[in-house]
This record gives C-alpha cells, sequence and structure tokens, in this order.
C-alpha cells in the first residue's frame, strides 16, 4: 500500500476584502459581537468576474511550482467544493483544461462540505496507489458568497471564499495518511437545497446544534487518528483544524493542552471557507515554514453531511 505526502502548497484568494463593518451595513450585527463570537474580522469574496477556476488555477500553478514538478506529471486531480463555477463540467474538469493536464488524469470534484478536502486527500491517496504516475493536486475551493443567505446575520458573517492546493505524492515504502472519515446524514442542523427545488438554493444552519456536534467530533477524530496511528499528542508537530469557529479550536487546544506554537487559526482573515479552510491553513504553515519536510501534522475536519474526519499527514 502506498502511503502519501505533502510535497507542494499553493492558495488563490479574492483581492475583495470584507470588514465586520461592511457586514454591519448589511444585517444588524457588530464587529464585537462577530469577533467575540467567531473569531472573525475579515472575509474574502469573489469579486464581480472571478470564478471558483480563476482561484483553483492560481492555486494549483502556485502548488506545483511549489513542489517543482509539472502538469504532465498528476495522475488524480480532486476539486473538494460544493460551489463549484458549474455542476457540469466540475472544477476539476476546467482545471484539466486550463493547467493542460493529461487527457488521463482522474479528474473530478468530490463534496463532503467542510470535510471535503480530507475525504479527497483519503481518495487520492487511494488513486494513486493504483496509478503509474505518482503526483496528485488535491484542492478545496470555495465560493460561499455566491449561496450566503444575506438576511441571516447568524450565517451571513462567518462564510468566506478561497481556494488552496496541495501537490501529494505517492511512494511505495511510506505510510498512508491514516485517513478517518465518517458521516450521519443530517439535513436539519445544516443544508444547501440545491438549484430547482422550490426554496433558494442558500445556506441554512442552526449553528448551536452544530457547534455541539463539532465539540464533540474533534476530539473523537483526534483520539481515533492517535489511536489508529499508535502516535501520542506529542508525537504531532502541528494540529490543523477546520476553521469553523475560533472558540471550537480554543476548546480542543485547551482540551488536548496543545502550545500555541503547534496550531493555527486564519479563522480571523478569511473566516469559513468549507472545503478551502484546511488547505489554506496549510499553505500558510508550509509558506511561513512552521511545517517542512518531515513534519507530521494532525488534521481535523467536520461540517455539513453530517460529516468528519482526521488524518496523520507528512510533509515532504
Ligand atoms: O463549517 C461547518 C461547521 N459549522 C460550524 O461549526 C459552526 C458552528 N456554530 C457556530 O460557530 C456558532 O453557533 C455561531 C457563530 C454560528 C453562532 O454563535 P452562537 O454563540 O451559537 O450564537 P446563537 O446563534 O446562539 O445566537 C446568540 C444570540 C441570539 O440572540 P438572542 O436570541 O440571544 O437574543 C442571536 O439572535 O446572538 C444573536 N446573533 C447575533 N447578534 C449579532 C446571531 N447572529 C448575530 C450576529 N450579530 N451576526
Amino acid at each position: 500500500m502506498k502511503g502519501i505526502k505533502i510535497i507542494g502548497t499553493g492558495r488563490g484568494v479574492p483581492s475583495k476584502l470584507v470588514t465586520n463593518a461592511d457586514m454591519a451595513k448589511i444585517v444588524e450585527t457588530s464587529d464585537e459581537w462577530i469577533t467575540t463570537r467567531t473569531g472573525i474580522h475579515t472575509r474574502h469574496h469573489l469579486a464581480e468576474g472571478e470564478t471558483i477556476t480563476d482561484m483553483t488555477v492560481l492555486a494549483a500553478r502556485r502548488a506545483l511550482e511549489n513542489a517543482g514538478i509539472t502538469a504532465e506529471d498528476v495522475a488524480v486531480c480532486i476539486v473538494a467544493t460544493l460551489t463549484p463555477d458549474t455542476l457540469v463540467p466540475s472544477a476539476a474538469c476546467c482545471l484539466q483544461r486550463e493547467l493542460g493536464l493529461p487527457h488521463d488524469t482522474v479528474c473530478f470534484d468530490l463534496n463532503a462540505a467542510c470535510t471535503g478536502f480530507l475525504y479527497a486527500l483519503h481518495t487520492a491517496e487511494c488513486l494513486l496507489g493504483a496509478s503509474q504516475r505518482k503526483y496528485g493536486l488535491v484542492i478545496g475551493a470555495e465560493n460561499l458568497s455566491r449561496i450566503t443567505n444575506w438576511e441571516d446575520r447568524g450565517t451571513c458573517i462567518l462564510f468566506g471564499d478561497g481556494a488552496s492546493a496541495a501537490v501529494v505524492e505517492a511512494r511505495e515504502e511510506w505510510d498512508s495518511i491514516s485517513a478517518l472519515l465518517g458521516c450521519h446524514g443530517n439535513d436539519e442542523m445544516l443544508r444547501v437545497p440545491g438549484v430547482e427545488k422550490g426554496v433558494p438554493s442558500l445556506v441554512y444552519m442552526e449553528g448551536t446544534k452544530v457547534f455541539k456536534f463539532a465539540v464533540e467530533a474533534v476530539p473523537w477524530c483526534i483520539d481515533q487518528v492517535l489511536q489508529r496511528t499508535g502516535k501520542t499528542v506529542a508525537d504531532v508537530d502541528f494540529f490543523v483544524f477546520h476553521q469553523a469557529n475560533a472558540r471550537i479550536i480554543d476548546l480542543a487546544v485547551r482540551k488536548y493542552r496543545i502550545p500555541p506554537e503547534k496550531y493555527y487559526k486564519n479563522i480571523g482573515e478569511y473566516g469559513n471557507t468549507s472545503a478551502a479552510s484546511i488547505p489554506l491553513v496549510l499553505s500558510e504553515l508550509h509558506e511561513q515554514g512552521k511545517v517542512g519536510h518531515g513534519s507530521r501534522v494532525l488534521i481535523v475536519g467536520f461540517g455539513g453531511g453530517l460529516t468528519w474526519g482526521g488524518a496523520l499527514v507528512e510533509f515532504a
């Protein structure tokens, strides 16, 4: 069984920055409420004319360059998203065209909401195990501002747009990322109806209930990954959490006594970017040299579906 490691990262972020003060012009809210309840200060939104494809192309090109490989080397390209520009062609197919990926590259989108990037990493590991070429592009990308309900102050202040990519390499001698993935079908707490359903296809979320689910899911995922890999908290170089709410991260960090130099929050700048949130953290950490060759990163995701997941991923 081949395992994968991350060998390159890159992100594509829209230039339009929306502050909490901007949000207060749309709904009855305040910078104080948003900051203390969520940790969010700003979020990026796609400007008129910008697309998911623009962001994924930028993220993927930067990640390929960072990894030192070319488009021809890519065997698998998975875009984790619930907001592709079009349902068909998929975001991954658009990326194939723009990057000139080989025609036998396996390209598809994957929707596991905020856990999408972890689902995609695991899928890439499985597919690369059966592939001649050894490189994969795994991307998380969202245009959540398109499906935001601007009349719901409980959700509209949360979401941002963005894309981020990881290039992974598979080798026979490497350990698996030991992904643990799960789901519990539930459309009551969190849903986006989809097209032609008689209601606008906007995010509906019962935040407090999802919060409760998240604070139970996160430690469960950490424990499961540590158990599967035979590692302890001390063996992990960095913890990367889905950026849904700073308070959820703070609770996990306190529970496991994770020191400040071993976790990272960028929700302050980006808000909740669903499938893009975990790779946005990975790419910033990598760029800042906080993770690099040999770093062992425990990643935890949770969100719509309901879905959850964890994995121990190494950088090479
Ligand atoms: O990424 C997918 C997974 N998603 C998550 O993990 C999200 C988890 N949930 C959360 O992060 C939090 O539940 C929220 C940030 C969404 C909401 O925070 P909360 O502490 O659960 O607030 P709440 O919904 O219980 O609302 C508390 C109060 C309410 O007022 P009353 O009824 O107490 O008078 C709300 O109407 O805050 C009010 N409120 C606001 N006030 C000012 C809700 N949204 C706002 C707002 N500005 N934007």
